[in-house]
């Protein structure tokens, strides 16, 4: 039975990236005889153009009846200026909230042949394998919000946090049971100290904690766990937080690897799960062929793992990006004297052959 993979390109240097992981994804299929069929869809700025919204009812039905979803990136500063309910972001959310993609795994690791261009000391960078869980479709990102009103004679505006208990478990949940299959570690991050959400926050972790007794549980307020990642980031297995700080603290690990272009990332569904980099759009190199396309391989590697559960071809392709990388392949965000430069289309074909 064939797979169905449903690819959003999206906007800036998304259609490259994307190219460049299904065909990685063509050579796993190839060698392990998986049957994928893809089928392109629009989203973001790209398909505000065409239809005047930027996530056509089309793409949402066509992803909820995927088996799983890749894709690239949305955005660019030519939509800064339209309504802020069609900017291409809401592609994303939209997504996120029709499919149900209540968590994002971010996963981190430092790979060996990488550890030079961490901005990091090499002794601090060295060992980094961590995941952050991310809850996706509640927090302030989907709460009330008031664009602009007037207030006791001044202009204002206002975004809602709310959290609901089953939010909290379900999310915490997913990261003790991650955990158990990791190194039995969890922080959760909150501002306990300040908001109401992260107190109910930290109290729902502990009850959810109270069937994993297995696994280790720490409680860290946000600002303390921005500055351990970027002084001892080693520490952190499973990180588990809300959807505002899951984004930033998500973009400060990511750094900790070298490149944000090599980062992938899951967003676990009710049904249909769905698979990205964590970078954005990158409307400032898009179409010069020069984006790092690792990062949306290893999110198809992670699409073969969760989604299909085609474990083999997932290691194959994880394997073969740590050998292109200890090969001395390198896009432009990552070359330095003595390695091999080479475009997107080009290093996909290296782990292509690789795999
Ligand atoms: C991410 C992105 C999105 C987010 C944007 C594009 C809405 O930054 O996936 O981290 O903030 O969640
Ligand atoms: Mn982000």
């Amino acid at each position: 039975m064939a797979y169905k993979i449903v690819v959003i390109p999206g906007d800036g240097i998304g259609k490259e990236i994307t190219d460049a992981a299904v065909k990685v994804l063509q050579a796993a299929d190839k060698k392990f005889g998986l049957d994928l069929q893809y089928t392109y869809k629009d989203a973001g700025g790209t398909a505000y153009d065409k239809y005047g919204k930027p996530l056509p009812e089309e793409t949402l039905a066509a992803c909820r009846e995927a088996d799983a979803v890749l894709f690239g990136a949305v955005g660019g500063d030519k939509w800064d200026h339209v309504d802020p309910a069609l900017r291409p972001e809401k592609a994303i959310l939209g997504l996120r909230k029709g499919l149900g993609l209540y968590a994002n795994l971010r996963p981190v690791r430092i790979e060996e042949a990488l550890v030079d261009y961490s901005p990091l000391k090499p002794e601090l960078a060295r060992g980094v394998d961590l995941v952050i869980v991310r809850e996706l479709v509640g927090g302030i990102y989907f709460g009330d919000r008031c664009e602009s009103e007037t207030y006791h004679g001044v202009e204002r505006a206002w975004d809602l946090e709310n959290y609901s208990v089953p939010e909290v478990e379900r999310i915490t949940k997913l990261a003790f049971e991650t955990a158990r299959l990791r190194r039995g570690r969890v922080t959760s991050v909150d501002k306990a100290n300040v908001l109401a959400t992260s107190r109910l926050w930290r109290r729902t972790t502990e009850k959810v904690h109270a069937g994993y007794p297995e696994v280790e549980l720490q409680h860290l307020y946000v600002d303390n766990c921005a500055m351990q990642l970027a002084i001892h980031p080693a520490q952190f297995d499973v990180i588990v937080t809300g959807n505002l700080f899951g984004d930033i603290l998500s973009d400060e690990a990511a750094v900790v690897g070298g490149s944000i272009g090599m980062l992938p990332s899951a967003s676990i569904g009710e049904q249909t799960s769905l698979y990205e980099p964590i970078h954005g759009s990158a409307p400032d190199i898009a179409g010069q062929g020069i984006a790092n396309p690792m990062g949306t391989i290893l999110s198809a590697a992670m699409l073969l793992r969760y989604s299909l559960h085609e474990v083999e071809a997932a290691d194959a392709i994880e394997v073969a990006v740590r050998q292109t990388l200890a090969d001395g392949v390198r896009t432009a965000d990552l070359w330095k004297e003595g390695f091999r430069k080479v475009s997107t289309d080009e290093a996909a074909s290296a782990v292509a052959e690789c795999v």
